[in-house]
């Protein structure tokens, strides 16, 4: 296992025989996969997650999804009351009072609380196999509009770094508790991984935004997070990965496998209000939640995708490749600046 995660990293054996780049300094390989076609892991029977705004939204999908695999789930959420009644749902379907969720009230932008419901969970499922970093919300302004008439008869006003606190800090949070718990256990007899973890960020943590800032930002430290964790970690039988939706509604399978919307004016996000999505439908713009959910099944299982942002838009799927522009010529300094760091760190990581 290690070593087919080494060859997703640092390519194949042909290629390091021909390359004059020490294996160590060369860049991470994304295969050409077809994407739309990648074959499709499932968890193993019994395999936990946990899951950061689990009570609405992609992190219910996903743990739905995970459920109907065979999946034990902790439903992780602000909304601790939402997140126990779906708890409550899932535990209801399964049926003969067997427990295949949990609830847990967690602000992610709060350390203790996130401690607190990774340590409600492991005391209940014993480990953890997956967590899902997912918790987000959309755009809060974090200046006043531009109005460079009336600038200089307004105070200095300190910005609003909500969006960033959330989506980036929450998100990192959440990691620090994954990645430390999967450390503290073994790897698993079914997967041969000690645990996944599987990010939310955004076609923005590529794409600028002129009207979202802040949401792009922490998106993209999102996904320069996943790509710098995947490699520290992928000698570690530890996989990190991101997907990266575009804009999604909810919606179940039609006739003929064509998905149509729950309800017309339901969209199952809590994310924005419903009328932000109407002008996308009328477009045609939106994903299927389902389409997105496929995504993040891809890194499930025995898959050994490591530092990949699979992006989902509209109808289309693909792993966004990294940016290397100019990689060749700062590889070297790069990598002489992780040995650096790792010496002043005291970490004997090569
Ligand atoms: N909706 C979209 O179109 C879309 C597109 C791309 C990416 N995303 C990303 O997907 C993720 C989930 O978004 P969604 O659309 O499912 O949103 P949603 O609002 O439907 O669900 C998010 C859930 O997170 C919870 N939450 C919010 N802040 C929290 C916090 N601080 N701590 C714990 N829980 C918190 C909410 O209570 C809610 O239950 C986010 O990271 C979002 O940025 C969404």
């Amino acid at each position: 296992m290690t070593q087919s995660l080494r060859k997703v990293f640092r390519g194949s054996d042909s290629r390091r025989k021909n390359s004059r780049i020490a294996p160590r300094l060369r860049p991470l390989r994304i295969s050409a996969i077809t994407w739309d076609s990648h074959p499709m892991p499932a968890i193993f029977p019994g395999e936990v997650s946990y899951i950061t705004g689990a009570a609405a939204g992609i992190g219910r999908a996903l743990a739905s999804r995970l459920v109907e695999q065979g999946g034990l789930v902790v439903i992780a959420d602000i909304n601790g009351q939402g997140a126990a009644q779906f708890a409550a749902e899932l535990n209801a379907k399964a049926g003969n009072g067997s427990v295949v969720a949990i609830s847990v009230k967690a602000d992610t932008t709060i350390w203790e609380e996130q401690l607190a419901g990774f340590h409600a969970a492991t005391e209940t499922f014993k480990r953890i196999d997956y967590v899902f970093a997912n918790a987000g919300v959309a755009e809060h302004p974090w200046l006043q509009p531009f109005n460079a008439s009336t600038a200089s008869e307004r105070p200095f006003v300190k910005p609003d770094l909500s969006t960033t606190e959330i989506n980036l800090k929450g998100q990192l949070y959440t990691a620090a508790l994954a990645l430390q718990t999967f450390e503290r256990q073994a790897p698993s007899s079914q997967s041969g991984f000690r645990g996944k973890l599987i990010m939310t960020s955004s076609v923005f943590g590529f794409f600028p935004s002129r009207a979202m800032p802040m949401y792009a930002a922490s998106k993209a430290g999102v996904v320069n997070f996943v790509r710098s964790a995947a490699q520290y970690y992928a000698d570690k039988q530890i996989t990190v990965n991101t997907g990266q939706p575009s804009v999604f509604m909810n919606s179940v399978p039609g006739t003929n496998g064509i998905f149509v919307p729950v309800a017309p004016n339901l969209i199952d996000t809590t994310i924005a209000p419903d009328v932000l999505f109407v002008p996308f439908r009328e477009q045609n713009l939106l994903s299927d939640i389902n389409l997105v959910v496929d995504q993040f099944q891809k890194f499930w299982g025995d898959s050994t995708l490591n530092g990949q942002a699979l992006a989902i838009s509209q109808e289309n799927v693909w792993a966004h490749p990294p940016d290397n522009y100019m990689l060749a010529e700062n590889l070297p300094a790069c990598d002489l600046i992780s040995v650096e760091i790792f010496k002043l760190f005291g970490d004997s990581t090569p």
